[in-house]
């Protein structure tokens, strides 16, 4: 049975806004209670008549209502960056502890949240298809990387080249200067913004490999990596694989079954084989960044990274004289490269994940609206007679561009940026909001072949992030009016 996809957000007209008012209120109650009754017979500190809370409130009052001026991410209209509204479930799981404030560093700082941490640690290595493996919680996918890389250096003790793609996230080439990681080359991608196999197996035939970074959804256009073929040259030249999958590695929900076992491509809303199979083999990988903060359903401030082999946390291993007291449990804090962390985060994860279980029924139930989206914005964009593609999207991030008179990057630009103008935060009351893709000019020589670019110049394309399934409900009513309003707006600049 699939999860309802409405009784567990706050919604964009703030449809269950009583509901979340109740159960703010039984957090609250629950917290009370259990104060009160932990040694009854402590009198309370407070002043008789309760302390004068005037001007606290008048304080947090004005607080309050700035946070009106916040863009409306929560909106279908809101499509420019990767945000979207938390569940319920994840902002009840979050205040529930919260208020209690457990750390996950050490066991005895939060132990029933670091139960929680390690059960969904537990539910995403299934997810990914890792039968055994460890990993834990991170603040964001910056710092899972960062981990990942930390373990895959001192792990293979070697200084092997480090290789991804020239349309990875810009932390990798930060965490390389950081870990002192010299050693990395950035290959090129192709056409699809997919690294250039040819460019790794000849670099392999000639040198050693340490490591291998795929993409599972690049940040500017959600492109993926061809992970099928990269095991396989994993498997001929024995480097390790370690997938960036902060963004896209939650869409491996969609292809699985009520009980974690693998759909057939048809029985699933992937948009197409390619991204089913890449989704599959993820599982043939070494280790995993994947961000429950993105795609995950939860608020931000949590990233997690996933590793295949439970040894390489051997080379993180941190003792300290004044914590990790019990011994016999799992103590997060020796083996990762971050301190102090929310344990309410991890309960945010847990609720979260018990409500909307990693698989079809729950998370890929709610991911499969977004591939419907992106799917029809495709569509819709390859067949006017004023905008184009620059890809067909692997997940649900669309990049596009206004059509020019001439194949010509400079006006290419020019138009872009135009119709940016329109359809961004500076705008006064936008219809929609959109963000931008700005390729250098190699990739763009790869992307879009038979445009002039004279002075070299970086091309500058339109994006669209479709991650909240309002976009694809009532017969995609929010994808078909963006592209009316893009339409709408080309006419008037272009056409007049
Ligand atoms: C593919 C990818 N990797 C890593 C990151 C970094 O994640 P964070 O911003 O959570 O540190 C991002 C962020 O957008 C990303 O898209």
């Amino acid at each position: 049975m699939k999860t309802d996809i409405f009784s567990n957000y706050l919604g964009p007209k703030a449809e269950n806004a009583e509901l979340l008012k109740e159960l703010l209120n039984k957090i609250v109650d629950t917290q009370s209670e259990w104060r009160k009754s932990f040694h009854p017979e402590d009198a309370s500190l407070f002043p008789k008549n309760n302390s004068d809370n005037s001007q606290f409130i008048e304080i947090f009052e004005k607080f309050l209502a700035q946070s009106k001026n916040n863009p409306p991410y929560f909106s279908p209209r809101y499509s420019a960056q990767m945000l979207k509204d938390p569940t319920l479930s994840a902002i009840l799981g979050y205040l529930t502890y919260m208020l209690s404030n457990p750390n996950n560093h050490a066991y005895e700082g939060g132990p029933l949240t670091t139960e929680m941490e390690m059960k969904t640690t537990s539910m995403l290595l299934t997810m990914c298809g890792y039968s055994e493996g460890w990993g834990h919680l991170t603040s964001g996918g910056s710092l899972a990387n960062t981990e990942a890389l930390w373990a895959i250096r001192d792990f293979y003790k070697n200084d092997d080249a480090v290789i991804f793609s020239s349309v990875c996230h810009y932390s990798w080439k930060r965490i390389c200067s950081i870990l002192k990681v010299d050693n990395f080359i950035e290959a090129p991608v192709d056409s699809k913004l997919h690294i250039d196999l040819n460019f790794v197996e000849d670099y392999a035939k000639r040198n050693k490999i340490k490591a291998v970074i795929g993409n599972l959804g690049s940040t500017g256009a959600g492109s993926i990596d061809d992970i099928v073929s990269l095991v396989q040259l994993k498997n001929k030249f024995g480097f390790h694989l370690h997938i960036d999958a902060a963004y896209g590695g939650f869409f491996r929900s969609s292809i699985l079954d009520e009980n974690n076992k693998r759909l057939s491509f048809n029985a699933t809303s992937v948009n197409s084989e390619y991204t089913y199979n890449q989704l599959n083999a993820l599982k043939d990988t070494d280790s995993i960044t994947i961000d429950p903060h993105k795609q995950g359903l939860v608020s931000y401030g949590a990233g997690a990274v996933l590793y295949k082999n439970e040894k390489l946390k051997s080379v993180m291993l941190n003792t300290a004289p004044y914590t990790y007291h019990i011994t016999d449990k799992p103590n997060i804090g020796m083996f990762s490269m971050e301190g102090s962390r929310p344990g309410a985060m991890a309960a945010a994860c847990y609720l979260t994940y018990l409500t909307y279980p990693l698989n079809i029924s729950g998370v890929g139930n709610i991911l499969s609206y977004s591939f419907s989206a992106a799917k029809k914005f495709s569509e819709l964009i390859n067949t006017s007679n004023n905008f184009a593609s620059i890809h067909s999207p692997d997940l649900d991030i669309c990049c596009f561009f206004p059509k020019t008179s001439k194949k010509n990057v400079a006006e290419l630009n020019t138009r872009s940026q135009k119709i940016y103008d329109k359809f961004c935060l500076q705008t006064e009351n936008p219809s929609f909001i959109l963000s931008k893709f700005v390729m250098p000019a190699d990739i763009a020589k790869i992307v879009l072949p038979d445009f002039d670019n004279p002075l070299n110049e970086s091309v500058t394309a339109l994006r669209s992030v479709f991650m909240k399934h309002w976009n694809a409900l009532d017969d995609h009513r929010y994808v078909i009016l963006l592209t009316e309003k893009l339409e709408e707006v080309f006419a008037e600049e272009f056409l007049s």
